[in-house]
């Protein structure tokens, strides 16, 4: 079958059509991949910024039909339709039982255990997915079973991007009706925290980005403000008198947006960091701000979210016609045009480009 591997940091991805797959263990199953998203991790990935091994398939944010179940599982059957969560949700370890999965303990482990065989040898897929690739084999813990009748290429940006956006604004900053929010980056992840902001009953949305053609874009998922860097301090006095924001998302993974995120929330608000950067870069505070600020710094990891029950209810969100997920769809690509589409994620091309497998 076909896959795109990493075969080198900083190398173009190499699309295989000789990969084959590892065994189905217990636990485990096999699901066919229908469509995946480019994430804006994926390149991460493939630029050292987020740590993975080489080789690896690549691609985190898919959605497939289970063709077989190995022993043990019994919650999941050949022909269901799921989505892949990079982040499993086992409900056994500590912290899914304290109701925090998108920490679970067993991420790791799953992370590194390899499920594709390429030339006589064991490979692993990118946070233990890979869905650049034709099918795959994956722990039960990391499938969600969603409605046949929820097309896939829309059930495959839950994946990531929108549990990631939507999440950070819902669950993460607890957005509050009336209030104010800015978000720094309009990619995948900034348009849906940019939707989750509009679902929550935020009054101003202000959406920052430095490619223009976004900022048209946000407008239509939910933006009530736009502006390019260097206009942000202008918005900021004319959505909240200079007091700065009720709560600001960081959506790119830049050490200065992520310091202008902080800078952006007003004394007493929030400030969440949704974006990736480089383990070596730092990003600075003075002693005396986080004190006298009163601000509430927070990381977001996959939208804090609890994945089986809330990508479902983003799957209702959509079903009511309050979640756009088809006008994120930039492309529809084939696989042997990933490359092409990393590039047009990073010129700013695109809010997604997703894979079509079927
Ligand atoms: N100032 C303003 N906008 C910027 C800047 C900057 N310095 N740098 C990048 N951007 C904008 C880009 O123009 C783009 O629209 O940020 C957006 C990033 O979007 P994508 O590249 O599509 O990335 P996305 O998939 O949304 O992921 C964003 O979240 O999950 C993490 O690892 C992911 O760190 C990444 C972030
Ligand atoms: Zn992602």
């Amino acid at each position: 079958m076909k896959a795109a591997i990493l075969t080198a940091l900083n190398t173009p991805l190499e699309v295989r059509d000789d990969v084959s797959l590892g065994d189905l263990g217990p636990g485990d199953v096999h699901v066919k991949i229908i469509s995946s998203g480019v994430c804006h991790s994926d390149v991460s990935a493939q630029n050292g910024t987020i740590p993975c091994g080489c080789p690896t398939v690549l691609g985190h944010e898919g959605a497939g039909i289970v063709q077989e179940v190995g022993p043990g599982v019994s919650d999941l059957a050949s022909g269901d339709h799921v989505i892949l969560s990079f982040v499993p949700a086992c409900g056994q370890c500590t912290p899914c039982q304290r109701g925090q999965s998108y920490l679970c303990g067993r991420s790791m482990a799953i992370a590194i255990s390899p499920h594709f065989m390429l030339d006589g040898n064991p490979v692993g897929g990118f946070t233990g997915l890979g869905t650049f690739a034709e099918e795959l084999i994956i722990s039960e813990d990391c499938l969600i079973k969603v409605d046949d009748d929820v097309p896939l290429d829309v059930v495959s940006l839950v994946g990531c991007g929108v549990t990631t956006g939507v999440g950070a604004a819902i669950n993460t900053a607890q957005v509050s009706p009336g209030s104010s929010v800015v978000v720094f980056g309009c990619g995948g992840v900034g348009i849906s925290a940019i939707q989750g902001a509009r679902i929550a009953g935020a009054a101003e949305i202000l959406a920052v980005d430095m490619v223009e053609s976004k900022l048209d874009q946000a407008k239509h998922f939910g933006a009530t403000h736009v502006c390019t860097p260097d206009a942000l301090d202008q918005l900021k006095t004319e959505i909240t008198a200079g007091e700065g924001f009720d709560y600001a998302l960081e959506c790119i993974g830049n050490p200065a947006t992520i310091r202008a995120t902080f800078d952006a929330a007003r004394r007493g608000g929030t400030a969440v960091i949704v974006g990736v950067g480089r383990l070596e870069q730092q990003v600075t505070f003075n002693a005396f701000e986080l004190f006298y600020t009163d601000k509430n710094l927070r990381g977001s990891m996959y939208g804090s979210a609890n994945v089986r029950t809330f990508m479902p209810k983003l799957l209702r969100l959509w079903k009511a016609g309050k979640l756009d997920l088809e006008s994120m769809i930039s492309r529809r690509i084939q696989l042997e045009e990933i490359n092409e589409a990393f590039s047009a994620m990073q010129e700013g091309k695109v809010i997604r480009s997703v894979i079509d497998f079927s």
